[in-house]
């Protein structure tokens, strides 16, 4: 089993949308995936109508007690670890019970037999559970907007993979919530897609994407061969080229 974080320290850059339909994406390539809502504000649990158990907390997920809690979705080869609010406190936690810097990839790995990838739904931090998240997954997506403040969150990302002695080249990165009419957009654009890091596939802004709020679907779900699942279906298949989920 491998894991893949999709994480940035900047909140609203599409971090939870891409986890919903990438992790779609695998399923429907035939990968047994376990998205795992990390994020206490519990969105990617939102979007497949899922809720916790009533007895679920940050406990019984740093405990590694997580076989009672997976919930099946309504898609095949696609199950949720939903998030519940006292995730809030999982950096304290980590610190508190004095956890390894690998803790969180311990307690996934007891789903090994069952899944071919975990897919994590990180939230907006700069703490001790991204640095967990970095030690323990096999690769890190972040999105960025091709904006100078999401570059610099990305560049904030590259020094935490450097202080924490990470190996840089599981760090990657695609354009999310493209607006090719935006001047800033481009430069940003032009100036940063040369480097290996970032994905030649990039996320169009586009309305059917923030329909999902209603839809409450991945994309590809609601509609097939709509643009946005063909852009998500092409950067998972990007993704996958990269030989770090093998
Ligand atoms: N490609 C897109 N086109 C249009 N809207 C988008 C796109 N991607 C994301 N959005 C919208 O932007 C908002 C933020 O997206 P999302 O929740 O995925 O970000 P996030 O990084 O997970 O946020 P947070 O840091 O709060 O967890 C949502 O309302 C979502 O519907
Ligand atoms: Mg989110």
């Amino acid at each position: 089993m491998k894991i893949l974080a999709l994480y940035c320290s900047k909140g609203g850059v599409g971090k939870t949308t891409a986890s919903v339909n990438l992790a779609y994406a695998a399923a429907q390539q035939g990968y047994a995936t376990l998205l795992c809502d990390l994020d206490p504000q519990g969105a990617s649990s939102y979007y497949f109508r899922i809720r916790p158990k009533k007895k679920f907390n940050s406990d019984k997920l740093l405990g590694g007690k997580l076989d009672k809690f997976i919930r099946g979705t309504d898609f095949d080869d696609l199950d949720l670890l939903p998030a519940h609010f006292s995730h809030r406190n999982l950096d304290l936690q980590l610190d508190r019970d004095n956890k390894s810097a690998t803790h969180l990839r311990d307690i996934l790995m007891t789903q090994k037999k069952d899944y071919d990838l975990a897919l994590l739904d990180c939230p907006p931090n700069l703490t001790l559970l991204s640095e967990n998240v970095i030690a323990s997954a096999d690769m890190v997506i972040s999105p960025v907007i091709p904006t100078t403040l999401s570059i610099l969150s990305f560049e904030q990302l590259l020094k935490l993979f450097h202080k924490t002695g990470a190996d840089k080249k599981k760090a990657h990165a695609f354009f999310s919530m493209v607006e090719r009419r935006k001047s800033l957009h481009n430069s940003v654009i032009s100036k940063y897609r040369k480097y290996r890091l970032f994905m030649k596939s990039m996320i169009p802004y586009m309305a059917e994407v923030e329909k999902m709020g209603i839809t409450r679907k991945p994309v590809g779900a609601a509609l097939k061969r709509s643009t946005a699942a063909i852009a998500y279906d092409r950067l998972w298949k990007e993704i996958e080229s990269r030989g770090q989920l093998r």
